[in-house]
């Protein structure tokens, strides 16, 4: 897999975004690549993910230069790597085992959306998240699901329509980010994650996973 480095160390995988010429922008060969590591992951051991970038970014959402390219494209194939796209996030939101994002530096548009769809994330306290797509003219359309059920109706409102760049802190008061470090105390903190985890049975980690999506805004009764 070329845009992505996957290491495994026993239960324990790390992906990482691996285009820091472009601050891990995705394109499609990204998504096909994420999305079917995704889909390897319940035959591969692993009882642990971490999600990172490599170099100065975790990601600056979709690739500008592939984006600009689809411009010319016609309407199914347009929708066709708008469900690539959204099969990805679906892949990595359902995983089976716990994904924690390691995020420092950018995580723009479907940086941020990729923030989303982690169970846990640790961020640098240089870390800067941002649904910028509407800066740039577009929605945030494939990530608007897994966002808005994350941050709420009330951040969603305010950060898809100022477009606005905000802070790990920031972030942290409407759920998007667990915990804030300072850079050099990120990967111990994950990795303090990842031994807590580590101690949690894997069926029940998988099961809470599905009764959180199950149970999602439904009244009790509905799901007694
Ligand atoms: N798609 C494609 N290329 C991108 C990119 C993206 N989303 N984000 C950054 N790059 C490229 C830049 O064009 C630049 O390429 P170059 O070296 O050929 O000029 C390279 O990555 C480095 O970018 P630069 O802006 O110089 O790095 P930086 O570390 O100062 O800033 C960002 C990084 C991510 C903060 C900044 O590049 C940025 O704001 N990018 C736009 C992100 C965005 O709007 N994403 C939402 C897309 S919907």
């Amino acid at each position: 897999m070329s845009s992505l480095l996957v290491q495994q160390s026993g239960p324990v995988v790390r992906v990482t975004l691996n285009r820091p010429e472009v601050r891990n922008a995705f394109n499609e060969q990204v998504i096909a690549e994420l999305t079917a590591w995704a889909k390897s992951v319940p035959d591969s051991g692993a009882r642990v993910a971490v999600l990172a970038g490599e170099g100065k970014a975790f990601c600056a959402g979709a690739d500008l230069t592939w984006m600009s390219k689809m411009v010319g494209y016609s309407r199914e194939e347009n929708e066709r790597d708008a469900m690539a796209m959204s099969a990805m996030f679906n892949a990595l939101d359902t995983l089976p085992i716990p994904l924690i994002g390691r995020v420092h530096g950018a995580a723009l548009g479907g940086g941020t959306g990729l923030a989303a769809v982690c169970d846990i994330v640790v961020a640098s306290d240089d870390a800067v998240f941002g649904f910028t797509e509407a800066k740039l003219g577009i929605l945030p359309a494939v990530i608007s699901p897994f966002a808005v059920r994350k941050i709420g109706i009330s951040a969603a409102r305010e950060l898809f329509l100022t477009a606005a760049r905000f802070s790990a802190t920031r972030a942290q008061q409407f759920g998007l980010v667990h915990a804030v470090t300072s850079s050099a105390e990120l990967d111990p903190a994950v990795d303090a994650y990842v031994r807590e985890l580590l101690t949690s049975g894997p069926e029940a980690i998988a099961g809470a996973k599905r009764m959180i999506a199950a149970v999602a805004g439904q009244p009790p009764a509905a799901v007694a």
